[in-house]
């Protein structure tokens, strides 16, 4: 009975345990390219950054979701060419996190929409 029972709550500890954790880093869990176009440029994060209100945690958001694109595959083109424009787009999101000068400015470069999707979209 004793058993049973540390064994029931230990069960029981993992489980919560993973659910917490699943639940910690579900923002963070890898996107498609297409996830991260609809919850950044779709619903607005990037506007909201670029407008200046964004908290930190979203500005880390935008972060995550372009390492997340950097990592992805275009639909279409030169994959080096598509590595040089995400990863442009992760060092500005990187400084825009940092609160580095010009960040702003820099990210609205890299985040060019047609630039990209000309070629890769
Ligand atoms: C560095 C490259 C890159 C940049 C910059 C970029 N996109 Fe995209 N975008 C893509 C690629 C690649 C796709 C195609 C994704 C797919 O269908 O797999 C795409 C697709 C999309 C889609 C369609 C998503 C869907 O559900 O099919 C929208 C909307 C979009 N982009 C909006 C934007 C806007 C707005 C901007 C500028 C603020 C932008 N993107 C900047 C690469 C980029």
């Amino acid at each position: 009975m004793r058993v049973r029972l540390i064994v029931g709550s230990v069960i029981l500890a993992v489980v919560s345990g993973s659910g917490v954790m699943a639940f910690n880093n579900s923002p963070y869990a890898a996107k498609s390219v297409k996830e991260v176009m609809k919850i950044a440029h779709k619903d607005g994060l990037l506007k909201k950054i670029q407008g200046g209100s964004a908290s930190d945690e979203e500005k880390k958001q935008l972060l995550d979701l372009y390492v997340d694109m950097l990592e992805g595959e275009p639909k279409k083109g030169d994959k080096a060419e598509y590595l040089a424009k995400t990863n442009a787009l992760v060092v500005s999101a990187v400084k825009v996190v940092l609160g580095k000068e010009g960040a702003l400015d820099e990210l609205k470069k890299t985040s060019d929409c047609m630039a990209c999707h000309s070629k890769h979209k």
